[in-house]
């Protein structure tokens, strides 16, 4: 921050880490932070102290970087968060001018709101945004010069964009989104850093069983850069299905048990897939519907393949709990399917033909409630929304479309 032109105040309660940087030293060992830190001290734009007072007196922004350690159930520790909180809270009177308040701690959606502005709470004096902290150890200062991604969050959008000015320079637009958002995509980034190495990590196991090599394969897989690094397949949506996919994690997971080789991240894939349509299955029989017409029955849009369509799975249990189900699919005709992908759906719902619709407009006219279970074509959307049913958008089709699960079924209406 210094080396960028702030003048920077770090605060710490250890005098260790307060007496190294005013002499000009890295208080842990960092790659190229100790010529930083010797720098920023000789220019004058970095300081350090024990007292929050003395900094607060002086600062336009407090970037709050306290631990937030696990606890031992798992839960995140916030007493630092907390105590730092209250100090700050009594520095305020003192202040003429507002404090924009920025944490760059890790923390939970949701504690911004319930710890940092119920203890700031005076809106004249105090702003606090969630800039979370993406940089990695042993790479920080590369992380923080070049950063991949740099997001404020919160409802006071002139503090915000106070917080994302701080990294002008950077190369990075910050994302600027509300403070709930800014607190989860932390960890939705770590989450998914920590799935990436173990999904590498199992792969790699099998291959190495299998006699091939693992590096190989990954590698050549992130040759990939359209499908498999890239936003594909990485929307929450509905439960994936098909031909391909369930049944080729089911023949690794098995052929990896055949070597007594534990694979959970991939053998939990499947169990994953099917809570997700649970919740989907319990939404809809939650819905206050007489008649429930259903866009879409094959495991995706632009096909007429139903094997292992979680629709397919979902109509049967609605069907089974006695719901009055239609259903309309563009492209699906009963005449129009044949072979295994008939026998598919005989087997699974053997009187679908009475509940399939040829017309939209007839599941329209018919339905009191609508589930959108594929992502309809484009010329359809008018005919859906302009219908003035309540829609429950299980694949965040639709534009102003609300995510599964995100609200309760009353609140489900477009
Ligand atoms: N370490 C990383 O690479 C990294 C990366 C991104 C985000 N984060 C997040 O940043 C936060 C900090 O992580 P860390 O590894 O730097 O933690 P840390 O425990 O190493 O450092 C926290 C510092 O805060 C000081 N402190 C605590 N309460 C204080 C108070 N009331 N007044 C003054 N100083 C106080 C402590 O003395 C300590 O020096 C965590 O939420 C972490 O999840 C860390």
């Amino acid at each position: 921050m210094a080396h960028i032109g702030h003048r920077v105040i770090g605060v710490d309660r250890d005098p260790f880490k307060v007496e190294s940087v005013l002499a000009g030293r890295a208080p842990f060992f960092e790659p190229g932070l100790e010529e930083l830190v010797r720098t920023g001290v000789e220019s004058g734009r970095l300081s350090a102290t024990l007292s929050l007072a003395d900094a607060v007196r002086v600062a336009d922004v407090a970037l709050i970087c306290v631990g937030t350690p696990s606890e031992r159930h798992g839960d995140l520790c916030l007493d630092q968060l907390r105590r730092v909180c209250q100090e700050l809270a009594g520095l305020l009177p003192g202040r003429t001018r507002r404090l924009i308040v920025a944490v760059r701690s890790t923390v939970y959606p949701g504690t911004c709101e319930g710890i940092v502005e119920a203890a700031l709470d005076n809106p004249a004096l105090a702003a606090v945004v969630a800039n979370p902290e993406f940089l990695r150890e042993g790479a920080a200062v590369r992380d923080f010069m070049e950063p991949s991604l740099a997001v404020a969050g919160g409802g006071d959008e002139a503090a915000v964009r106070q917080v994302a000015a701080l990294y002008t320079g950077l190369g990075v637009e910050p994302v600027l989104v509300s403070l709930r958002a800014a607190e989860f995509i932390k960890y939705a980034c770590n989450a998914f850093h920590a799935v990436k190495i173990a999904f590498a990590n199992e792969i790699g196991a099998l291959a190495a069983e299998s006699g091939i090599d693992g590096r190989e394969i990954m590698d050549t897989l992130c040759r990939d850069v359209s499908l498999n690094l890239s936003a594909s397949y990485l929307k929450p949506g509905f439960a994936f299905g098909g031909s391909c996919l369930p049944k080729d994690l089911r023949a690794l997971v098995y052929r990896a048990s055949r070597f007594d080789l534990e694979l959970p991240l991939l053998r939990n894939v499947l169990p994953s897939n099917h809570a997700h349509l649970e919740r989907a299955t319990a939404l809809a029989l939650e819905l206050p519907s007489e008649r429930l017409g259903v866009f879409g029955l094959a495991f995706k849009e632009n096909t007429d393949d139903l094997r292992e369509s979680p629709v397919v799975q979902l109509l049967e249990t609605l069907i089974g709990k006695g719901r009055k189900v239609r259903v309309f699919d563009p492209h699906i005709q009963l005449d129009g399917i044949y072979g295994s992908n008939q026998r598919y759906l005989m087997n699974a719902i053997p009187h679908i033909g009475n509940l399939l619709d040829g017309r939209l407009e007839s599941l329209l006219e018919w339905a009191d409630h609508l589930l959108i279970a594929q992502k309809p074509p484009q010329a359809m959307l008018p005919l859906l929304t302009a219908s003035g049913k309540p829609l429950v958008d299980l694949v965040g089709a639709l534009p102003h479309g609300l995510p599964r699960g995100a609200q309760r079924p009353e609140s489900l209406t477009a």
